[in-house]
């Protein structure tokens, strides 16, 4: 059942993509459940390509909820070979302010219990993930942001995100640890999802939409969801002409990515 080797997660403020034309909902199986919502296939500027609203189209999903193994094998299933995970995130540094984008090339993980892999019960594999992002993916993301004039936007390749799992925001003493770590953006979502498109040998990147400063600025309030909100509805317009400019891209250029054979040398149980 390939559809679409382009496939987008729309976080906080994401929940559909103004431009998609012929659009199917398709409600889809998985071994783990059901994805966040159904997929929405449909056409940008004519390329096919799978969107999922990650936390469902009413934000019915906490990040601790989110069946992140049921949506990357759903894409997967749907033939997705690249995926743009839009995400809004805090930002750990004074230069990224909110409504920049920024396209992080590291994660650290502080996330709690989440299951982050498709191995085990019988099947041992270990992927590598020093670089867990798609580099050249991640290049067409920053190319996409570069290649548009969006009014009071910077954008900054490279980075760190932090991954958290909330659902409250951190504390100062957190967020000024994280920021001893040189860290640049905090999240909730992308790590797991990063983990498993890689098992499922997808290339992944993510395009941060910063929306607040976290709690660790002198000169701003403690990050409320008022405060989110405020930036998401601008975040969401600049991410969808970003992710129109980068579909068009790959669509032209789809990139090699090690991605695509990350499971060659990390399975170690015998499979035959
Ligand atoms: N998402 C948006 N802003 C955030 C923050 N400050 N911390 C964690 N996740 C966020």
């Amino acid at each position: 059942m390939a559809e679409a080797r382009i496939g987008i997660i729309g976080g906080s403020g994401l929940y559909k993509m103004d431009a998609l034309k012929d659009v199917e909902e398709i409600q889809i199986d998985t071994p783990f459940g059901s994805p966040s919502d159904a997929l929405i296939l449909g056409s940008l500027e004519g390329t096919k390509v799978a969107f999922l609203a990650r936390h469902g189209r009413n934000h019915t999903l906490l990040p601790s909820e989110l069946p992140f193994r049921a949506n990357i094998y759903a894409m997967k299933k749907l033939g997705v070979e690249y995926l743009i995970s839009a995400s809004a995130v805090g930002s750990l540094k004074a230069e990224v302010k909110p409504l920049d984008m920024v396209v992080p090339d590291q994660f650290i993980d502080r996330t709690k219990g989440r299951t982050s892999t498709f191995f085990g019960e019988g099947i041992v594999a270990h992927i590598a993930f020093g670089d867990p992002v798609c580099k050249n993916l991640a290049n067409v993301l920053s190319e996409a942001i570069a290649s548009l004039d969006l009014p009071d936007v910077s954008s900054h390749k490279d980075g760190t995100y932090v991954c958290m799992e909330g659902p409250a925001f951190s504390t100062k003493a957190e967020s000024n640890l994280y920021r001893s770590w040189d860290a640049t953006v905090i999240g909730m979502t992308n790590l797991p999802e990063a983990k498993l498109a890689r098992e499922a040998e997808i290339a992944y990147a993510t395009l941060a939409l910063v929306t607040d400063y976290d709690c660790w600025h002198p000169d701003h309030d403690s990050v409320t969801v008022e405060m989110v909100v405020e930036n998401l509805q601008r975040n969401a317009i600049n991410a969808q002409k970003v992710i129109l400019a980068a579909v068009q891209s790959l669509s032209k250029n789809p990139p090699v990515s090690d991605a695509h054979s990350a499971l060659k040398y990390s399975i170690l149980t015998p499979l035959d």
